[in-house]
């Protein structure tokens, strides 16, 4: 079977017994900042089975891209040296939340594995919790006997914690779960060894395939238990390893998910990978096969998260992305020998293979395509520049220290890597091909130093919930009320390293529009009738909205006016409003390939990500700001159309963004021809934006451009700015009729001059050469001079040449102070520097410490400058010594 055709029949199977199949979500979680990445199917419900919302339906089924890179579940170090770990992974699931529980779950489990797949019952083994005294959970009996309908009791494994009880991170909904595994070894292999013994023992070929957990708990902060609302049933297929069963493998790079991905890299490479099948493989060949998974494992994860709208950056979930795809071109680099950007090549082969089931990869192929190649190039040089340093590093411990002692300091090696991204392993190899070593304890105390840093940093401590009034939590009248009588339902506290001690409160029915679609979140105050609480900002967490304050009201269960703050709003939804206008003119001027890549729409200015794959040029901005602004003259209304299906709304012409999870109804906003899917806050009218101004462009990453403009009062306080400029140009140049005439004139005026001082200066040098050369004073044979001269640094140097012309065996060492700042020259003759081993960049390293400064060039010309004038006559007093 096709690994398309397993997904279809796993996705119908479930539909047969009443499951509604929804898409997977995007790879990149935007509402959850306890996770970065989905790590499992589940992620997207966390909300339905803490009882926080009500799903669309109570049996649903997907398959989730998946990606465990950081947090709780993290593969990524061993993705390519076994055959059935991934960055990337597609997790089949099937829910039931409130709905049906154990005895319904595990039989539909095993009749679509047993029935469907007609998987052999001989190669599957299942696993049951146990029981765990300490967390008072008991022995999961009702697995047990269900099970024991389908298979002997000697296929039925009892698990501990660690395997039988899955938790989704330190907190959140959890539960007992029931394992499948399945046995892929020959037949001789089975007879001489018991599938049984190799359950859970990280042997390759026996892994397991599906989890069902039985979601029943909620871990609170404080580590304890607490029962959940209602039984959920959430399970877990591993789709590749599904693939490697029902096509006869042993390893999930030999099913056709991966097959074309490595027939590409050896197409490129010129090199061979060999199946699983073959055995007894070079040391050569294993490192080729292991470069070669890590290559086609991770281009999977990356393209999935570029596409979904993560691109690779130097922070956050964009730095996790970068690090992948870095860890996949220094393989390449390393062991297929490949110098160039190759890996965006593989993605035309991804759109291909998975664009019918993952369109998103298929409609971001240009963009995806040339961001990893970009990436590419630029790590590439990052590696070159690494090899150069290094080689610098070598040459000068070559010579100093004594061949038994090549040792280099693992600081430096971890500066290297920290600085340069230069990874450890491979700056190890080329030492040793070198015949080097390095302190690799230092390095690791380094390494630890640093993560230590990072992780006080960003350490966070959540307490539980402390629910005031139980019921629904999500309530918003932001976009018809400013200001509402409200509730307080539930508060938090947070201790972050970042931000102290904060509240998060949650409210009955809120004004206040939490952070999203780019606009920031509403500030604004709780009023009772003894107190006023700041809130300083609203975020959503899943579907609750969090405002977050400094501290509590004395009386949690009072009454309060929420008010937003509504001169911060107006700003914010002008900015948000002529983002959308100036995204429709970016596509009217520069093309329909411009999508929304990013954006951010706070209350002093707008800035706006798109792909675009060239410069705006000055007149197409000119283009974008008049089109704006026209749109603002025309005073359009705006046209909110609070709910609508989404399928009317997309053939309307609505604007939607990759990488955005929306519902069966969406809010929609129009003014004239714009039309996006937005949730935000926005002005009535688009004549209330006043003016529109872009105030820069440049790039972010390859193919992505980003905007910069600002409205309304910050356009009216930008404008009175320039003019005040304006306004102190003139009066600097006295007032003239025309500054732009005035200015020119002065330019060229002043371009005269210092041509006429050049020519002046160099007079004087040619003057001050015959009285210099009478001061010349002969030691050890050497025409030595070292003084303080009038003139600038040019100057100095063409003194030094012109003496350096009159003979031979000179040592000159000229200082100058132009307008305080002090310069050091030395000028030493070329037979001296080969006989007497002299060395003018040394020279002025030494001096240069006299006037706080260095510098360097030459053996025979160097120079330096510094910080500190008065230190010149010791430098000078002290050149002697070079040549005593
Ligand atoms: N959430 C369960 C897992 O990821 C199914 O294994």
């Amino acid at each position: 079977m096709k690994s398309q055709d397993i997904r279809k029949a796993y996705l119908q199977f479930f539909e047969s017994k009443g499951h509604l199949i929804v898409p997977s979500a995007p790879i990149v979680l935007k509402d959850d900042p306890t996770l970065m990445f989905n790590n499992s199917g589940m992620a997207q419900f966390k909300e339905y089975f803490l009882g926080n919302a009500t799903p669309k339906s109570p049996r649903i089924t997907d398959t989730q891209k998946c990606l465990r890179v950081s947090g709780k579940h993290n593969d990524l170090e061993d993705v390519g040296f076994d055959t059935y770990h991934h960055t990337m992974f597609e997790m089949l699931g099937n829910w039931s939340f409130g709905d049906y529980f154990k005895k319904e779950a595990l039989p539909w489990a095993w009749e679509f594995l047993t029935e469907v797949l007609k998987l052999d019952k001989d190669r599957l083994y299942v696993s049951v919790f146990e029981g765990n005294e300490a967390e008072n959970v008991p022995f999961d009996q009702e697995a047990f006997d269900i099970w024991k309908q389908f298979v002997s009791e000697d296929r039925i494994i009892l698990g501990n914690k660690k395997d039988n009880f899955w938790e989704m991170g330190d907190q959140g909904p959890c539960g007992p779960c029931s394992e499948i595994h399945i046995d892929l070894r020959t037949d001789e292999e089975r007879a001489a060894v018991s599938g049984r013994s190799l359950v859970n023992a990280d042997h390759p070929q026996v892994v397991e395939i599906w989890n069902n957990v039985f979601m029943e708990f909620n871990r609170k902060a404080d580590g304890s238990l607490e029962k959940l609302p209602a039984q959920h049933v959430d399970t877990g297929m591993g789709f590749e390893r599904l693939c490697m069963a029902m096509q006869g493998v042993t390893s999930n790079y030999d099913t056709d998910v991966f097959t074309p991905l490595i027939q590409k890299v050896e197409q490129i490479t010129g090199l061979k990978y060999t199946s699983n099948e073959v055995k007894n493989i070079s040391e050569e060949q294993n490192k080729t096969n292991i470069a070669i998974r890590v290559i086609v494992d991770h281009v999977r994860a990356v393209a999935f998260a570029i596409a979904d709208g993560q691109l690779p950056s130097n922070t956050g979930a964009g730095y996790v992305i970068r690090r992948i795809l870095r860890r996949a071109i220094r393989y390449g680099f390393t062991f297929l020998n490949t110098k160039e950007a190759f890996i965006y090549e593989l993605v035309a082969v991804l759109a291909n293979q998975m664009g019918e089931f993952f369109p998103e990869i298929k409609k971001q192929q240009t963009l995806v395509t040339n961001v990893i190649r970009e990436e590419e190039a630029s790590f590439l040089r990052t590696l070159d520049q690494g090899l150069v340093l290094l080689k610098d590093l070598m040459l000068a411990h070559t010579g100093q220290i004594s061949k038994e002692k090549l040792e280099i300091g693992g600081d430096y090696i971890f500066k290297l890597y920290d600085t340069f991204g230069f990874p450890e392993d491979l700056t190890a190899l080329i030492l040793k091909e070198n015949g080097f070593t390095y302190d690799k304890n230092g390095f690791n105390e380094e390494l630890q130093k640093q993560k230590s840093r990072s992780r006080a940093a960003s350490e966070v401590s959540t307490d539980d919930w402390k629910i005031l009034v139980e019921g629904n939590t999500e309530s918003f009248v932001g976009y018809d009320q400013v200001e509402n009588e409200v509730k307080i339902t539930r508060i938090r506290k947070v201790d972050s390293k970042k931000d102290g001690v904060l509240y998060q409160i949650v409210l009955d029915a809120t004004p206040f529009y939490p952070e999203g679609g780019g606009q920031v979140g509403d500030k604004g105050t709780l009023v009772s009738a003894n107190e006023t609480i700041e809130i300083i900002d609203t975020k959503k967490e899943n579907n609750l909205i969090l405002h977050f304050a400094k501290k509590l009201p004395e009386n949690v269960n009072a009454s309060f006016i929420a008010k937003v703050n509504t001169d911060l709003r107006a700003d914010s939804s002008k900015n948000h409003s002529a983002t959308h206008l100036m995204h429709q003119a970016l596509r009217s001027v520069l093309g329909t390939h411009v999508e929304q890549k990013g954006s951010l729409v706070n209350p002093n200015n707008l800035r706006f990500d798109f792909s675009h794959f060239s410069k705006v040029t000055d007149e197409e901005l000119q283009q974008v700001e008049a089109f704006v602004n026209a749109r603002i003259q025309e005073q359009l209304p705006l046209i909110e159309r609070r709910s609508i299906p989404i399928k009317q709304a997309l053939d309307e012409g609505a604007m939607a963004l990759f990488g955005e999870k929306y519902g069966d109804n969406v809010r929609a906003i129009k003014f004239g021809e714009s039309m996006e899917l937005c949730g935000g806050i926005h002005v009535n009218n688009t004549a209330d934006i006043w003016y529109f101004k872009i105030v820069s462009e440049g790039a972010v990453a390859a193919g992505i451009r980003r905007i910069e403009a600002i409205t309304g009062d910050a356009v009216k306080a930008f404008f009175a700015s320039q003019e005040n400029t304006l306004n102190e140009v003139k009066i600097a140049l006295k007032n003239p009729q025309d500054v732009l005439k005035a200015t020119l004139s002065l330019q060229d005026e002043n371009t005269k001059l210092k041509k006429q001082l050049e020519v002046l200066l160099k007079e004087k040098a040619k003057n001050m050469k015959a009285e210099l050369a009478k001061e010349l004073q002969e030691v050890n044979g050497i025409q030595f001079l070292a003084k303080q001269v009038d003139l600038n640094p040019e100057g100095a140097k063409d003194l030094a040449y012109e003496l350096g012309n009159l003979g031979q065996n000179l040592f000159l060492v000229l200082a100058t102070a132009e307008e305080g700042k002090p310069m050091l020259t030395c000028y030493i003759s070329k037979e001296l520097v080969a006989d007497k081993n002299l060395n003018a960049g040394q020279v002025v390293r030494d001096l240069g410490k006299f006037i706080q400064g260095g510098g360097g060039g030459q053996p025979f010309f160097a120079t330096a400058g510094g910080k500190n004038a008065a230190g010149i006559p010791e430098a000078l007093a002290k050149a002697i010594d070079f040549v005593k």
